[in-house]
């Protein structure tokens, strides 16, 4: 029997409440399956981490998750810490000290959920966005200098590579072309970006060339929240940086119903590294520590991790299980405007899954 080892870090809020949802969850899909189990090992690392050691993980702590098989995360996110410290110190840490370079957000609309577009049904989206994850926006290149003086100068340096843009094309026409439409379009800002952004449309053109059964287009980034919200259909896989990808993820997972819901995998494909699988929504102050927040975007990424460790079918059983948890209304959490626990929700996935 195949046992993956799998770290688990609830971090701060609601992740607190989701993450140890996801690990029952799974919990139950190794009973049905009685193929694999699970040894979850869990990480305290934090807000109440910092507050204790003045740090939000260990200095070796990817050291105690690289043997993992995958990392289940909940959020960073504290409201006595500043934001750029929570993200650096955990989540950042972990994705770029493991390389994983490809964030993968798939966004649909489940059945029982409704969009806030009118006109869109469910064939209308069904899309995955590929970010950028280990440089851009987010390469923490950059500094301050004369602070509090009215000559203080700060910069943050969009910062990319050929071998970072050439590998990040790769994989998304590679995901593109697995997919049915094989439809890739390009997010670039190449108007108003005349370096970087002219070197991703570059890379993006020449890439193309290895993918001749995939169809692409490119589009400005403003311009492509237009054809989200208009035009849905016209979409499949998207490729954008990390800056455009992380504002447009949200505009995805707002169009298909809700926040709560969106999955995400930090993915390093040449598997060197463990890759990371998150609800995208974050920490949720307002609502944590009350039992009302929404598993379903952590159920969805423990969809990714099993499709990522070879557990396909697990994978499988698990989406339709959600699906089947979606579909009553009776079983929505608040963001979906109805009055379902956490618990309410995860106990009816797990039934579903050991059907
Ligand atoms: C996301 C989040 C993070 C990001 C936040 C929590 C820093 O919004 O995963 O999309 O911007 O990367
Ligand atoms: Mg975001």
């Amino acid at each position: 029997m195949k046992t993956y080892k799998i770290a688990c870090i609830p971090g701060d809020g609601i992740g607190k409440e989701v993450v140890p949802a996801g690990q029952e969850v799974l919990q139950a899909l190794a009973v049905a399956s009685s193929r694999f189990t699970f040894d979850f090992e869990s990480f305290g690392w934090g807000g109440d981490w910092y507050r204790a050691h003045g740090e939000m993980m260990p200095k070796n702590g990817l050291d105690a998750l690289r043997n993992k098989d995958a990392i289940l995360f909940g959020s960073a996110g504290d409201p006595d810490i500043p934001d750029h410290i929570t993200l650096w110190g955990l989540r950042l840490k972990i994705c770029q000290g493991f390389d994983q370079y490809a964030n993968v957000r798939p966004t649909r609309i489940l059945p029982g959920i409704e969009s806030p577009l009118k006109r869109c049904t469910r064939d209308d989206l069904n899309w995955v966005i590929v970010r950028e994850n280990s440089e851009g926006e987010y390469s923490g290149v950059g500094g301050r200098a004369h602070q509090g003086h009215p000559i203080e100068v700060a910069t943050d340096v969009c910062m990319m590579t050929r071998v970072g843009v050439e590998r990040i094309m790769r994989f998304a026409f590679r995901l593109a072309q697995s997919r049915p439409r094989k439809l890739l379009t390009v997010v670039t800002k190449s108007n108003a970006q005349r370096h970087a952004m002219v070197m991703w449309d570059e890379i993006a053109l020449q890439i193309s060339k290895e993918f001749p059964d995939v169809t692409w287009d490119k589009i400005l980034v403003d311009a492509c929240t237009d054809r989200m919200v208009n035009r849905p259909a016209s979409l499949d896989t998207l490729v954008a940086t990390n800056l455009h990808a992380d504002v447009l993820s949200d505009l995805a997972a707002a169009l298909a119903g809700s926040l709560g819901i969106a999955p995400t995998g930090n993915i390093d494909p040449e598997r060197r590294y463990p890759s990371m699988f998150e609800p995208i929504h974050g920490s949720a102050f307002d609502i944590m520590g009350k039992g009302l927040a929404n598993p379903i975007g952590t159920f969805w990424s423990c969809v990714m991790l099993l499709e990522h460790v070879g557990e396909t079918e697990a994978a499988q059983t698990l989406m339709a299980a959600i699906e089947r948890v979606t579909a009553n209304p009776a079983l929505h959490t608040g963001d979906l405007g109805g009055r379902a626990t956490t618990v309410q929700v995860t106990q009816a996935v797990c039934a579903a899954v050991s059907r």
